[in-house]
């Protein structure tokens, strides 16, 4: 008995691991870009041939762009970004905000998010799966920590006076990002439009309109 519920555990945990990044099996996975090897990630680089550039990133000092509808700048360090994050299960991004600038409903599919305000003020929040969908909401100052649960919708917006600064860092080398305008009202090619009349319960109008903004 006490043999079958451990078999059981170990079977448990195993499911529950592949769920996420493997572990490393060795002490760095450099992202070789050129190979043409298909895995879950990016092929190696020979180690012989790892030098300290490619751990290395630099420049999430500079302010971003904000002038742009959203008034928000988003600074990525992803693999794509720092070849040395192959699968490390890790990314780290910067966040610019003009005042009154929000970050749009989006999730990431493959990463948990904490983010933290080095400037300003910011009011963030994600939103429960089904049934409940419960916003669970707070208004962030310097030097305040948050996370956004693996795959739920968040946002964040500078409620202060100034621009706003965030840093946020996420489990995935490559955590995906879905704005959830963008992806029912910008899908390339459109979503059906009285398929989004109906899921929204609104005017096929309003659908042709959001599809010529997203
Ligand atoms: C910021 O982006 C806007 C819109 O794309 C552009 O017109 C402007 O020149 C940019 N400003 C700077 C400082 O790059």
């Amino acid at each position: 008995m006490a043999n079958l519920i451990l078999v059981l555990s170990l079977l448990v945990s195993c499911t529950m691991a592949i769920a996420f990044e493997p572990s490393p099996l060795q002490d760095f996975c450099v992202a070789d870009p050129t190979s043409s090897a298909r895995v879950n990630g990016l092929a190696c680089m020979d180690a012989k041939f790892v030098e300290a550039k490619h751990f290395f990133f630099s420049g999430l000092h500079v302010a971003g762009n904000t002038s742009n509808k959203f008034g928000f700048s988003i600074a990525p360090v992803t693999v794509a970004q720092l070849p040395g994050l192959n699968t490390l299960g890790l990314t780290m991004v910067r966040f610019d905000y003009a005042p009154s600038g929000i970050v749009p409903p989006h999730s990431h599919p493959r990463a948990t998010e904490i983010i933290t305000v080095l400037k300003g003020t910011i009011e963030v929040g994600f939103v429960t799966s089904n049934p409940d969908n419960r916003l669970i909401s707070k208004v962030l100052h310097m030097g305040d920590v948050f996370v956004f649960p693996v795959g739920l919708i968040h946002f964040q917006r500078n409620v202060g006076w100034e621009n706003a600064i965030s840093i946020s860092a996420l489990s995935s080398q490559n955590p995906g990002l879905v704005f959830a305008s963008g992806a029912v009202f910008g899908s390339n090619p459109p979503m059906p439009v009285d398929l989004v009349a109906k899921a929204f319960q609104i005017d096929k109008g309003v659908v042709y309109y959001l599809q010529t903004i997203f």
